[in-house]
């Protein structure tokens, strides 16, 4: 990973400032800078939008984004279903879920660029429902780079400089700083037609970046890169948010992606939150099905329950986690790293173990991935991964896998 040069960046009275460079105050809304005058009439007082922003007074700053059970429909479609969460400032979100889940939707609306039926929008506790999207002094990078094609990337970056009243020779000095920031010092004078994608879309971070905005909106910037140049600008755009400790939500369809990058992870289904939570958290306990399936593979087990314990086709399974009061649970996760093959193979197999038969077979380099189908219910095949060096089993070979007690989840 690179390192970035140092940068001006807004100031902080907050417990987050430590990882900021402090030149100087502004209001989130406007991103201009600021007198001690103008600072002293910011207040906490959460009234709405009334041509001017108030945020919070010095000394208590806390831009904590808060969505307040925000409701966006589209005709029949309801595309935002009563969401409600807080990001603290600093922290980086992923919204993550399949398409047409209402992910950008919900990053539009808090952009400003889409209006909520119902609901509010806060940042610091000011109402931000009435400001228009060119007032709120949020940084918003989109999949496609959207720069002006007949500007350099110097006058690309400065560009949304000059609309909030900063001079010539400040705004240049800004693009300077910021595409030495991406790593793109060299390539200023360059028109977008003579960049690469990746470039582009540093560029792009760069103008978002410049007015040292309240807040960073990614709508799944990496999707149109190929899967090296995705990688490098993923570590680089994490590793700038958390130099600059600038709160940032991205979307992203691509679970890698939010895994790898996000502090808190928002899993959205049919404009409904799944699960709010650490990555760890998500893949660890799931709270539903969906979540378990869309983060990571989950082998779902169909199961029975009765006296002696759960039953999967005529495996008994126990369940550490699973407690004797716990209503109707109907199937079991577990996780492909988590099934362990067994030392024995035969029809009478202990607890906890099923017997079956290899599927597929594939070498993935640093694992393999074997897919078996237990001999007792064929249709649900089991998905197990080898690492490293091992006895790798063939194609129609017969395989017992041990599920662990304390490996097998319920799900909801
Ligand atoms: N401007 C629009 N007009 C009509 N329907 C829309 C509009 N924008 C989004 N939708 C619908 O809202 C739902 C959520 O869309 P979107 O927020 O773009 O999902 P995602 O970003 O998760 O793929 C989808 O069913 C989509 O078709
Ligand atoms: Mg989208």
């Amino acid at each position: 990973m690179r390192a970035f040069p140092p940068i001006s960046a807004r100031s902080s009275t907050t417990s987050t400032s430590k990882q900021r460079p402090t030149t100087e105050t502004r209001s989130p809304a406007s991103g201009r800078r600021s007198s001690n005058a103008e600072r002293d009439r910011w207040n906490l007082s959460g009234r709405r939008y009334s041509g001017r922003i108030h945020p919070p007074s010095r000394g208590t700053s806390i831009l904590t984004l808060a969505i307040d059970d925000l409701v966006k429909t589209f005709g029949e479609v309801k595309a935002v279903d009563h969401v409600s969460f807080e990001v603290e400032e600093g922290a980086f979100v992923c919204f993550l879920g399949p398409s047409g889940c209402g992910k950008t939707t919900l990053l539009r609306i808090i952009a400003g660029l889409e209006q909520a039926d119902t609901g509010a929008v806060r940042l610091g506790g000011v109402d931000m429902s009435g400001v228009p999207a060119r007032k709120r002094n949020f940084g918003v990078v989109f999949q496609s780079y959207s720069l002006f094609p007949n500007m350099s990337a110097q006058r690309n970056v400065g560009y949304g400089l000059e609309c909030r009243g900063w001079s010539k020779s400040e705004r240049q000095k800004r693009a300077c700083e910021m595409l030495d920031l991406v790593g793109l010092a060299d390539q200023a004078r360059k028109l977008p037609s003579e960049m690469s994608g990746g470039q582009q879309q540093r560029v792009a971070l760069a103008r978002a970046l410049a007015p040292n905005p309240s807040l960073l909106l990614l709508d799944e910037p990496l999707s149109a890169l190929d899967a090296k140049v995705r990688d490098t600008l993923r570590q680089e755009i994490r590793s700038l948010q958390q130099r600059l400790g600038i709160t940032t939500v991205m979307v992203t369809h691509d679970q890698d992606e939010a895994l790898a990058m996000a502090d808190t992870i928002v899993v959205l289904n049919g404009g409904k939150i799944e699960q709010i939570g650490h990555p760890r958290d998500l893949y660890t306990r799931p709270a539903s099905a969906f979540v378990a399936g869309f983060i990571g593979h989950m082998n779902v087990l169909p199961v029975t329950r009765n006296g002696s314990g759960f039953h999967f086709s005529n495996t008994i399974l126990d369940v550490d986690e699973a407690d004797p009061g716990q209503g109707d649970i109907r199937s079991l996760g577990i996780r492909p790293e988590a099934i362990e093959v067994a030392s024995s193979h035969g029809a009478n197999a202990p607890r906890n173990v099923v017997p079956g038969e290899v599927r597929a077979v594939t070498f993935l380099g640093n694992l393999t991935r074997i897919e078996v189908a237990p001999d007792a219910q064929k249709d649900t095949v089991l998905t197990l991964e080898l690492h490293g060096a091992c006895d790798i089993p063939k194609l129609g070979d017969g395989l017992s896998l041990r599920l662990p007690s304390h490996a097998l989840k319920v799900l909801p």
